[in-house]
């Protein structure tokens, strides 16, 4: 479709918006004739943390087909199923509604995004979010923009501009940012991204984001973004009937994740509150969990075949114990433990290897602002 011009479907505007606002507030049983329409492959795209976008394309691969993988991106084509929530190192996942060209500095180039929302098939966008397990009974939405480059325009007019659209047509309330707060959870939420020139406006398929695992109740100071954490376990190649360690676990993300991965897992810490709070997140995982001093693991050599860490680096979590007086000790006990042929995975703030340790990989990441690296090491 050429940018800006309506297809056919959209003339018939006055029938159209009722079907798909009907969608938007029934339950699928009441669902309009069209919505019953079989979907057999859907354009989706999945975000992520700067850095492990490889390792998001790698996952998303079992899924279906990967077409771009781009800035804290992966673009992709798959049959749309209850999957996609399953993508362990993606922060989020989208239905793809439209992309159009054409969006450059001008104010007056916002006009071509409201008519590439006005022409977007949102009755297929939703049915494929429904598919692919998106909750139903929306009764609000809203929108969040990201723009790179300079423009005459900011992220703001963006959301208004597709949100406004987007409301008319889905018989919905819309808020704007602008004043501040927060969107109202439950609604549906588009996210439209600028790139050079392209517009993209997509709707995320689960209520909150995937970075938000349910099971991450309880937390403690420097806890690991989750699908950070399963990025790490892909480079440390986890899995079932392998045995991980943490040696610092904090909130317990690193072995809940690999648990999820169908690997036993030990967590240890060295303060009691962060293993309080592990045992409460871990709940029915079958984790094991330890107070005990990384610097004195209460392991026997040679008897875990993973390690995965992100260690106190002192800027946000201090180290405790034996770490506090010879932070190697840390990498010593790791050697220590670890069965011939395995593998560390550490998060750490530069990529010089730990005495005794060789660097396999370097995965330079950007975090909340920080830029630390992921560092995959094998014993010398
Ligand atoms: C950056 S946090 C780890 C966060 C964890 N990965 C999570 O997802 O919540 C570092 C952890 O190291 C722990 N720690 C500090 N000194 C330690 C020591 N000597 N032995 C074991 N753990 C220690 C802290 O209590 C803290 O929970």
């Amino acid at each position: 479709m050429r940018d800006g011009a309506a297809p056919s479907r959209v003339a018939t505007w006055g029938w159209w918006t009722r079907a798909t606002r009907s969608f938007a507030r029934r339950p699928r049983r009441f669902a309009s004739r069209s919505c019953r329409r079989p979907v057999t492959a859907a354009r989706l795209v999945a975000r992520c943390v700067r850095g492990i976008e490889e390792l998001l394309a790698d996952e998303v691969g079992r899924l279906g087909t990967v077409g771009a993988v781009g800035h804290r991106e992966v673009r992709f084509t798959a049959r749309p199923g209850p999957a996609v929530l399953s993508l362990a190192t993606a922060d989020d996942v989208f239905v793809i509604a439209s992309e159009v060209g054409g969006i450059g500095r001008a104010r007056a180039d916002l006009q071509r995004l409201r008519r590439a929302v006005a022409a977007a098939d949102l009755d297929r966008v939703l049915r494929v979010r429904d598919r692919c397990g998106g909750p139903p009974g929306a009764r609000t939405l809203d929108v969040s923009a990201s723009v790179l480059g300079r423009r005459a325009f900011n992220r703001y007019d963006l959301e208004d501009a597709a949100g406004e659209v987007l409301a008319r047509r889905l018989g919905l309330p819309y808020r704007s940012r602008r004043a501040g707060g927060r969107p109202p959870v439950g609604g549906l939420s588009w996210r439209v991204t600028v790139v050079d020139d392209r517009a993209t406006l997509a709707l995320r398929v689960p209520a909150r984001p995937l970075h938000r695992r349910p099971y991450k109740q309880a937390s403690v100071p420097g806890t690991l973004h989750p699908p950070l954490a399963a990025a790490m376990l892909r480079l440390a190649g986890v899995g079932a009937g392998q045995l991980l360690l943490d040696p610092c676990c904090g909130a317990g993300t690193l072995p809940i994740e690999a648990a999820g991965r169908g690997a036993d897992a030990i967590g240890c810490d060295a303060a009691p509150a962060a293993v309080a709070a592990a045992v409460s997140n871990g709940r029915g995982t079958g984790v094991a969990w330890a107070v005990a001093d990384a610097g004195a693991l209460p392991l026997r050599d040679g008897s875990v075949d993973r390690i995965a860490v992100n260690p106190p680096w002192a800027r946000q979590v201090a180290p405790r114990g034996r770490l506090a007086a010879a932070p190697d000790a840390l990498w010593r006990e790791a050697r220590r433990v670890l069965a011939p042929g395995g593998r560390i995975v550490a998060l750490l703030p530069d990529p010089r290897p730990p005495a005794g340790l060789e660097v396999q990989r370097v995965l330079p990441v950007s975090l909340f602002g920080a830029h630390p690296v992921v560092v995959v090491l094998t014993p010398r």
